[in-house]
């Protein structure tokens, strides 16, 4: 395939990007793009384009063309809704004061645990249906809404049948150290004991149902003790590290990704200085997720503060039914501009290179180069800053995931 009357082409490098690196996507003017086998086989500017065969053309008709965007932070697949915590929260209550008094993840949790994987698939497509027409070509899910050996298998096995029922690549990560359940109330280390045994992570592992591990480490939540037994076990299963960090609280845990070698640390409202010291330290990917803050009404994390000191930033919308019912990236890049400060490079740089990182996958995914997966968006927006610059207006054209044209 060949796409051509391309008005703006944003060659984003391969990530990680750290730093001032996040702003060195450079933009190609009335460039085309050659595809072969599903990979990118050529890129350029169009009157140096190679003469032969490159079958099909698609006309991008002087739009933006941009990789494929990567969510690198979503707890799909889930079931049911919490409006009514939405209301509560939005009248005075907390997130936090309402998971103390049993609300919360727990009330997902019983609805999951209720559900059959079937259900839980059906309910997932819709919403990743939606992703893809806003531009997603990967997306990382998680489990954690079951908190019992079995249901967190149903879930993860929700994720393996999704993989093969739409056109988004899914990364499947493990997160069983996401609540207490009700039913350990009082019991946390036997909780954290058989949610990391050696029978459920060998499960996992010997059926490939999740690359990484990650643990939800905060104020109400779990531990840096608790953390990082559940993180060392998971490692000793080949699912490398990564954490709920600095959400809710300063506890330590972006401290304990740093020297887990965490692929990504995730949240980080409250990070210190020992924090950002210690994710440049691993090269441990800082994911920042504005949607959550944007939603529970609480401060933005410091992405400039984190880009400045040389971290690369990635950006997801941690698309859950608690703190971040938004399934929606370029919305999370809208207020990433203009709540975090981000300029439009950067945010891009956040949801393609540097995500594709935060999911072990730069070498493969999130840039534009030969020999790199053909997952590319064509907008109708004739730059990246036009594009940024007007929120609430989808403004994709057509989505290709491997060389084919999966949307509309
Ligand atoms: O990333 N912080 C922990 N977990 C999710 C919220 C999950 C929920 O409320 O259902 C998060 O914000
Ligand atoms: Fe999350």
């Amino acid at each position: 395939m060949l796409i051509h009357n391309i008005g703006e082409l944003a060659v984003v490098p391969p990530g990680p990007l750290r730093g001032a690196a996040m702003r060195s996507t450079t933009t190609m003017a009335d460039a085309a793009v050659a595809i072969e086998d599903g990979r990118i086989a050529w890129f350029g500017p169009r009157r140096v384009l190679p003469q032969r065969d490159w079958g099909p053309a698609l006309d991008a008709e002087g739009g933006t063309v941009i990789p494929g965007l990567i969510d690198c932070h979503t707890h799909i697949p889930f079931v049911g809704s919490r409006s009514h915590e939405f209301v509560r929260r939005l009248a005075g209550e907390t997130y936090l004061s309402i998971m103390q008094s049993g609300g919360g993840i727990r009330v997902t949790t019983e609805a999951v645990r209720r559900a059959t994987q079937e259900q839980l698939v059906a309910e997932s497509l819709p919403r990743l249906g939606r992703m893809l027409a806003s531009g997603v070509t990967t997306c990382e899910c998680k489990s954690g809404y079951g908190l019992t050996p079995e249901d967190e298998l149903k879930q993860l096995r929700a994720i393996r049948d999704l993989c093969g029922g739409q056109p988004i690549e899914l990364i499947p990560t493990f997160l069983g150290a996401h609540a207490l359940p009700a039913e350990f109330e009082g019991r946390v280390e036997a909780f954290i004991d058989g949610i990391s045994d050696e029978a459920l992570l060998s499960t996992i592992a010997g059926e490939r149902l999740a690359r990484f591990c990650d643990v939800f480490c905060d104020r109400g939540a779990f531990d840096v003790a608790q953390a990082r037994r559940v993180l060392e076990r998971g490692l000793r299963h080949g699912l490398r590290p990564k954490l709920h960090a600095d959400e809710l609280a300063q506890i330590g845990a972006t401290r304990l990704a740093g020297e887990l070698g965490a692929i990504s640390a995730d949240h980080l409202e409250h990070i210190d200085d020992g924090g950002i010291a210690a994710l440049a330290a691993a090269g441990t990917i800082a994911v920042v997720l504005p949607g959550t803050s944007f939603f529970l009404g609480i401060p933005h994390a410091d992405a400039r503060r984190m880009i400045g000191a040389g971290l690369a930033v990635a950006l997801a919308t941690d698309c859950n039914p608690g703190s971040s019912v938004i399934g929606s990236l370029p919305l999370i890049m809208n207020i990433a501009c203009c709540q975090l400060r981000m300029l439009p490079v950067e945010a891009l740089a956040a949801c393609t290179a540097n995500a594709a990182a935060a999911v072990g996958e730069a070498h493969r995914v999130g840039a534009i180069g030969p020999g790199f997966d053909a997952d590319l968006v064509a907008l109708d927006a004739p730059s990246l800053a036009e594009w940024m610059y007007t929120p609430g207006r989808s403004r994709v054209r057509t989505v290709i995931k491997r060389g084919r044209v999966v949307w509309p």
